[in-house]
């Protein structure tokens, strides 16, 4: 009886023999005279996956205080102008695109977020979408409908939603009844998922609506509640569902503040790790913000730059910068800043400071690093025994 060879056993150079029928050989026989064939063949056509060298050219290596802090594009203090949702005849998307100051390939207002101006005209339909896992929407003008995969929403001026990723665009429809047809001031994260190079493929939130008028009666209350002129500021966080839980934050990247500057006040300095992107809702004539990187032993912004305020428009404040709002007016003013701050707060690097216990911290001599405020650290040491006290 012949057996023949399994055909991944076979060679040409044995299997001509004998008419096809192949004689039975042991495996030690197959190799003996497949490894030098193997080897005259690497020899012949060096295997092209094979990327060693190729990979070990591309490697660098720098001495870490040289490059420690690399020298990347500071993130600029600009001013935006509501004229660009105010004026012209026609419906689109206006990128605040800073990404020549930024040095990236792609728009954007920040390392990781794009803010933009919606504009459409009365009546007419406007389809948006952004690669995007959050994407913020304030209504800054008129009244009209959102249509989503989700459903439909209808807003008006002053509401806020978010949306989570989104498989396709969504579409906006202006009501007739304004003659200035709607707005709105968008921001979302395509510039970090463009540099992280990836496409979101699960939703991480619910959409969700938050009415103009609840915001404010929200925010009103704790105006009105008994010890309130000694907080540092009178606003509220916006979180979703899912978000409440943990970060406290409008999604899982995006973080914003519905906030009230009352008339001939200030907020006193703070700082934090991720920059700001303020919309500034209402600006009376006197409403500004001073920020700079250093602050002095009096709790005050050393040689601050003056960034005033205008009604729909917005403005940058740079991550770790101080920064104080003013409002010398006789009215109250409103901004609703934007920030990626949910990033830092899951990651417990948000490093906020309020100018008060910085300036103690100073006069103190003291140089406090974390201020993250978790209890119960838990310390262990690998050989088992006990954290020094
Ligand atoms: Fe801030």
């Amino acid at each position: 009886m012949q057996v023949s060879a399994p055909a991944h056993q076979s060679h040409p150079g044995i299997l001509a023999a004998r008419n096809g029928a192949v004689p039975l050989a042991t495996p030690r026989q197959i190799q003996a005279i497949r490894e030098p064939l193997q080897r005259l063949q690497a020899i012949a056509s060096p295997d092209r996956s094979v990327v060693s060298d190729e990979w070990k050219s591309k490697g660098t290596a720098f001495e870490y205080g040289s490059a420690a802090n690399p020298d990347l594009s500071p993130i600029p203090i600009d001013a935006f102008t509501g004229r660009a949702h105010e004026s012209g005849t026609e419906s689109g998307v206006v990128p605040l695109d800073l990404s020549e100051y930024l040095e990236t390939e792609y728009p954007a207002t920040a390392p990781n977020l794009l803010a933009n101006f919606v504009k459409i005209v009365s009546g007419k339909r406007l389809e948006t979408y952004a690669n995007a896992t959050s994407q913020a929407f304030y209504v800054l003008r008129g009244r009209g409908s959102t249509k989503t995969e989700w459903g439909s929403i209808s807003w008006a001026k002053g509401d806020v939603f978010v949306l989570p990723a989104a498989s396709r665009p969504v579409t906006h429809h202006a009501d007739s009844d304004d003659k200035d047809g709607a707005a709105f001031y968008w921001v979302h994260d395509e510039p970090l998922l463009n540099y992280l190079g990836v496409k979101p493929n699960e939703t991480r939130f619910e959409p969700t609506l938050f009415r103009a008028q609840d915001m404010t009666d929200e925010v009103m209350r704790l105006r009105n509640e008994p010890g309130s002129e000694d907080r540092n500021r009178c606003g509220i966080l916006l979180a979703t569902e899912s978000t409440a839980k943990s970060t406290k934050t409008l999604s899982h990247v995006l973080w914003a503040l519905y906030n009230l500057l009352p008339a001939k006040s200030f907020q006193k300095p703070h700082k934090h790790s991720a920059l700001a992107l303020d919309l500034a809702v209402y600006a009376p004539q006197g409403t500004y913000t001073l920020m700079g990187p250093e602050l002095n032993s009096k709790g005050e912004i050393i040689d601050p730059v003056r960034v005033d305020w205008a009604t729909g428009g917005m403005f940058t404040t740079p991550p770790g910068w101080w920064h104080s709002h003013h409002n010398d007016s006789d009215e109250d003013a409103w901004v609703f800043p934007i920030q990626d701050a949910a990033l830092y707060t899951y990651q417990r690097t948000l490093n906020i400071r309020f100018g008060p216990e910085e300036a103690q911290h100073i006069q103190e001599h003291r140089q406090v690093g974390a201020t993250f405020k978790g209890k119960n650290i838990r310390v262990h040491h690998a050989n088992g025994t006990p954290p020094p006290l």
